[in-house]
């Protein structure tokens, strides 16, 4: 998302509504999203030139931090000779991720594949002399990993692109056409490329803001991967093309208007590697973020930077190792589910199963006795502590016999029965859940 320098909720604001005017109708790719919408966790790995010195990725010569033939001095750098595909796939698989979305090309416009419209690529230009995404996404698939293409439609160092540094250009596409149609062809083209050779699962579209969908032929775009794989789902940064809303760094505070979201997040600071950032997320902040996120009906595509060498960092590795092991633990109150109770009625994030008649309790951190749930109008058979097993307590107080206006649930949660990180409840209901969001009046209960 474009760098902009608001604050808070408002900012918030304008990055979900970066794509309001979204042309697909949620009833046609229903079907399509399904696997999306149960797959909770993707990892995204933003690996480029950018991690050799360890800067912004594009960024950091568009806004003159470094100069451009420094910024792609790094070439000389990326050596990807540790590069091990089959490790990394399996860390993704550990990790519980569903799907994986890999930088194919950024702003910079390094491609990380064997262009043949480009020099510019890590075969032709770079010391690793390889297609580095061909074996990744065969060992993906081979863990049964989807895969996603993260692709930017800017390229900031095509001599046809108009955009370059933050403050100079190169020309005008709205006065020189001809020279923008030369621009729309290559990376259509490049484009046509990555669909060919890696049939994306998913398109994680960026940079969509520096042109608007007539310029991009968007339409046109869209109905080419579509075409080409009809299964294909596409992010929501192709000017009103895409199939699903991505707010990134920032959380929803709440559920954000689309059918589907996903929530991209930094593992650190930053989208790349940079060995001065050691701001490393917790895997208890990790856990509660995507809980939270899943609790909100979205998914979180958390970001991993790998170095130069092809190296996972080892805090990165370390996250993903627990998020993996929480996960195993606990992943049936995740994967699978749908979004959980509307704000009010539970302090933490819920899930629900598909059928609404099971619901799932995630309580961050150490909980001292009792947690509560208001204006649950269900009988509940039994509750239990995910991954263990173990049966627990309710009673039920405040239910005036006379009144429809259900009382609240306490549950006992015991010290020995908690996760390290977020224990989860499993409380199964008689029925699909039915909620009291009244006032508290007597009679009707309105
Ligand atoms: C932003 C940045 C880009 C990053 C992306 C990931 O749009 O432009 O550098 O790759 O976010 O979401």
């Amino acid at each position: 998302m474009k760098r902009l320098i608001l604050l808070g909720a408002c900012a918030m604001q304008l990055c979900l509504n970066a794509n309001a005017q979204q042309k697909t109708n949620p009833a046609d790719i229903q079907e399509k999203m399904q696997w999306f919408a149960d797959a909770k966790l993707g990892i995204f790995i933003h690996w480029g030139i950018y991690s050799v010195k360890g800067v912004d990725e594009s960024w950091s010569f568009h806004n003159k931090k470094i100069s451009y033939p420094d910024y792609m001095a790094q070439l000389k750098g990326f050596t990807a000779e540790k590069y091990n595909p089959r490790e990394w796939a399996d860390l993704i698989k550990e990790s519980g991720a569903r799907y994986a979305v890999m930088t194919t090309k950024h702003h910079d416009g390094v491609a990380l594949w064997d262009s043949k419209l480009s020099k510019l690529d890590v075969v032709n230009s770079t010391p690793a002399k390889r297609d580095v995404l061909t074996p990744l996404y065969a060992e993906l698939r081979r863990d049964s990993i989807k895969c996603g293409a993260y692709f930017s439609l800017i390229d900031w160092s095509h001599p046809n692109y108009p955009g370059f540094l933050k403050d100079s250009s190169r020309y005008d596409a709205k006065k020189d056409p001809a020279r923008w149609q030369k621009f729309l062809s290559f990376y259509e083209g490049q484009m046509a490329e990555v669909m060919n050779n890696f049939n994306p699962d998913l398109w994680w579209f960026d940079g969509d803001w520096e042109h608007s969908a007539e310029e991009w032929e968007a339409q046109k775009m869209r109905t080419m991967l579509t075409t080409h794989n009809p299964k294909t789902i596409i992010n929501g940064r192709l000017q009103g093309y895409g199939d699903y809303d991505t707010p990134e760094q920032n959380f929803p505070v709440s559920r954000p208007a689309y059918h589907w979201w996903e929530l991209c997040m930094t593992i650190n600071n930053n989208w790349g590697w940079q060995p001065q950032d050691t701001n490393w997320k917790t895997p208890f902040e990790i856990i509660t973020i995507f809980v939270d996120a899943v609790s909100n009906g979205g998914n979180l595509l958390l970001d991993i930077g790998p170095k130069a060498d092809g190296t996972i960092p080892a805090e990165q590795v370390h996250v993903l190792k627990e998020l993996g092991a929480w996960n195993r633990k606990n992943g049936e109150a995740v994967f699978n589910t749908i979004g959980g109770l509307p704000l009010g009625h539970f302090y933490g994030p819920t899930t629900l199963s598909k059928d609404s008649s099971t619901l799932y309790l995630f309580l961050p951190g150490k909980t001292s006795g009792q947690v509560v749930i208001k204006g649950l109008d269900n009988k509940i058979q039994d509750i239990s502590v995910v991954g263990n097993g173990t049966k627990l307590q309710h009673k039920v107080v405040g239910k005036i016999s006379w009144s429809p206006v259900p009382g609240l649930v306490y549950i006992d949660v015991p010290e020995n029965v908690q996760d390290k990180y977020v224990t989860v409840l499993k409380v199964k209901l008689d029925k699909p859940v039915k909620l009291y969001r009244g006032k508290g009046g007597f009679l009707s209960g309105e």
